[in-house]
């Protein structure tokens, strides 16, 4: 049933949202940035987020919060708190600071998922590629498996392998509904989403692209 706006009620302060006169208490301090001397940090998730720092110049450690967020992620299967009082007491940031980062972007999670994500691109050229029905069809052989967690997704800019995409990162298209099942069953099996299909192993015309990087 419609909601008719004006049916809800006005505050006291002429708005309908609660709080809305209530101005921010600029005295009140803010989080503190973790202190290396009481905060626990795994030596090699340390390495790791120093790594990600090291890339960016001396005092833009901020830089590296969505690599550092992305390292919690894949330690703890979420950006836990915990987690995220680690990353912000390497990068010298507050715990505050970085949820603010993963609250908004939706391939971080701030709540306990299954530990699999696999995002199938409902956009457009996948979508005109048949998206719909993979995703309902990925929906249905997902059902019960109790690590995979399927979603539809926006353009996730592999439209030239549409219908793609990601599983746990790492993209594969063009997908048929054949190769729902295959996929599952390697999630399950700990194996690589379809290494036929995937979007990094694909031959290109520039033969320097697959060099490392230096
Ligand atoms: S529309 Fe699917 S990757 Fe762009």
């Amino acid at each position: 049933m419609a909601i008719d706006p004006t049916d809800v009620p006005r505050f006291a302060h002429g708005s309908r949202i609660p709080g809305w006169d209530e101005s921010a208490d600029l005295e009140k301090s803010p989080l503190e940035v973790p202190d290396p001397a009481t905060t626990h940090v795994p030596d090699d998730l340390r390495a790791e987020i120093e790594a990600h720092v090291a890339k960016y110049p001396p005092d833009h450690s901020r830089s590296a919060t969505i690599p550092a967020l992305w390292a919690i992620q894949r330690r703890y299967g979420w950006c836990t708190p915990e987690g995220i009082e680690q990353a912000a007491c390497v990068l010298r940031l507050t715990p505050a600071e970085l949820s603010a980062v993963a609250t908004f972007y939706d391939m971080l999670d701030t709540s306990p998922t299954e530990r699999n994500r696999v995002y199938v691109c409902t956009n457009i050229s996948c979508s005109l590629r048949g998206a719909d029905e993979l995703l309902e069809t990925f929906r249905e052989h997902a059902e019960g498996e109790p690590d995979v967690h399927v979603r539809g997704f926006e353009c996730l800019g592999a439209c030239d392998i549409a219908p793609m995409a990601s599983v746990n990162g790492t993209y594969v298209g063009p997908l048929d509904a054949d190769d729902v099942p295959t996929l599952l069953r390697q999630l399950r099996d700990g194996e690589e989403p379809l290494p036929e299909k995937q979007l990094a192993r694909r031959p290109s015309a520039d033969p320097k692209a697959r060099e490392p990087q230096s």
